[in-house]
């Protein structure tokens, strides 16, 4: 593509060392697009005949279809997608194929495949995360009233219901996708028509190409639309949060499964078995999950590292912002897959959940909150109670039965009604706490939301 300039071959160590078709590939459906539009800019400004674009066009739709099925020989000595296609489209058409690159470079065509690419992907990922959603909104109605500990510092605190708890991660989830969305709307602008870096003497439609590729709008800054990455640090970032969401869920039901909480049970077709030890039914998925997470992460640096020491524009440590960007994407698509499935079977064993959750020492706080009604100040109600707990502690008396009244008269006979769950998580009814007329108020929300 470059031989003008040039009396040597490339080496072949300096080709296989520099190519990117191995996994630019990839981005050919939108190399394919983004070249029609740039045509159809180059015959409208009358620098194509009508029938060398239309030549141009029938040669891409050609190579894609064969491509798609499998039939395109990808040549590393053409380094990456972009000159692949454009030199077989030469070889097919003629003459015509040759004009295709005025007033375009590499530069500002991978920048415009990679951000058709993210905006592709982003609407897929937005579509799993709410099946993901969805699976999870499941089980919150199967389990709504199912009571479970709620836990800081993974110590029993105060009763939630199953239903609350994975809500939670629905929540979280909502908001990945909004980040997703909001990042799709920043790099959905046009590259198209930058060059290499200085835009080109020859000025074609930017508008037009936008428009006709789904952009919302033109690059301002023909030098900024070449070097910029920050939409692909931004996504990683996303789907690095995103897999830091379900790398917490999967802990949770790690620990859920565990015969020490004993709360849920996966399906066989979720979990494994052990080679050696025959009573084994591990979390594998849950596990692999959490540890996927480490390489989201991992991904996010690279990028980063990558742009941070590179002056403006240009510069070919560019090209490897790609494995990353695929590698987080197809993570993430996968664990979203495997994950969607394996939540739908789950199931919870309810009575496990309710013993757990019937420790008194769940509701201490609702015991100071009751002497507080009664017009004792929070503090020194925090510390009676805190008395009283010690009692329970060191005579092994359940707090329930511990005899209230003699520890001090401010302890009315009514004081026993706190034990009580099912009044506990009744008058928790204030927005966003975890009573069960709540829990089904939002469970109908996110319906309506996620259909
Ligand atoms: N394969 C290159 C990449 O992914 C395409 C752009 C090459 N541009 C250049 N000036 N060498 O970044």
């Amino acid at each position: 593509m470059w031989k003008g300039r040039f009396s040597q071959d490339t080496s072949s160590l300096v080709e296989q060392f520099g190519e990117s078709i191995s996994y630019d590939w990839r981005l050919f459906p939108h190399d394919v697009a983004g070249s029609i539009a740039h045509a159809r800019a180059q015959k409208n400004a009358g620098l194509l005949t009508e029938e060398e674009f239309s030549s141009i066009e029938k040669g891409l739709r050609e190579i894609e279809a064969d491509i798609v099925a499998g039939k395109f020989e990808f040549r590393t000595s053409l380094e990456d997608i972009h000159m692949n296609i454009e030199s077989e489209l030469t070889k097919r058409i003629g003459p015509a194929g040759a004009k295709l690159h005025t007033a375009r470079s590499r530069n500002d065509q991978v920048a415009t495949d990679t951000r058709l690419y993210c905006r592709t992907e982003i609407g897929l990922l937005i579509e799993m995360i709410t099946g993901l959603q969805k699976a999870l909104l499941d089980r919150t109605e199967k389990y709504a009233a199912t009571l479970i500990p709620g836990y800081t510092h993974l110590q029993r605190g105060q009763p939630v219901t199953a239903g609350h708890h994975l809500l939670a991660y629905v929540e979280m989830l909502e908001r990945d996708k909004s980040r997703l969305a909001d990042c799709r709307k920043r790099l959905n602008v046009s590259p198209l028509g930058s060059g290499a870096l200085a835009g080109s003497t020859i000025n074609l439609d930017r508008q037009a190409i936008a428009e006709e590729l789904g952009f919302e709008s033109v690059t301002r800054n023909s030098m900024d639309a070449i070097a910029d990455r920050d939409y692909i640090a931004e996504l990683l970032f996303t789907i690095s949060l995103c897999g830091v969401h379900l790398s917490r869920l999967s802990e949770d039901l790690i620990l859920w499964c565990s015969s020490e909480f004993g709360f849920a049970l996966l399906s066989d077709a979720h979990t494994t078995g052990s080679s050696l030890m025959p009573q084994k039914k591990n979390p594998d998925v849950c596990e692999i999950t959490r540890g996927k997470t480490g390489r989201l992460t991992g991904n996010l640096v690279n990028i980063l590292v990558a742009v941070k020491g590179l002056p403006l524009t240009y510069n070919r440590d560019l090209q490897e912002d790609k494995p990353p960007l695929f590698d987080s994407i197809d993570t993430l698509r996968l664990v979203l897959a495997v994950n969607t499935e394996m939540i739908f079977a789950m199931e919870l064993r309810e009575e496990k959940c309710r013993a757990a959750a019937s420790d008194p020492m769940l509701l201490a706080t609702d015991l100071a909150d009751y002497l507080v009604k009664k017009g004792v100040p929070f503090r020194h109600a925090h510390e009676l109670v805190g008395k009283a707990v010690a009692e329970s502690v060191a005579t092994g008396t359940p707090l329930d039965q511990l005899d209230l009244a003699a520890i001090d008269p401010a302890y009315g006979p009514d004081a026993k009604e706190i034990f009580s769950l099912e009044r506990a998580l009744a008058s928790r009814t204030n927005p966003g706490a975890p009573s069960i007329s709540n829990v089904q108020s939002e469970i109908s929300a996110w319906k309506s939301r996620l259909a």
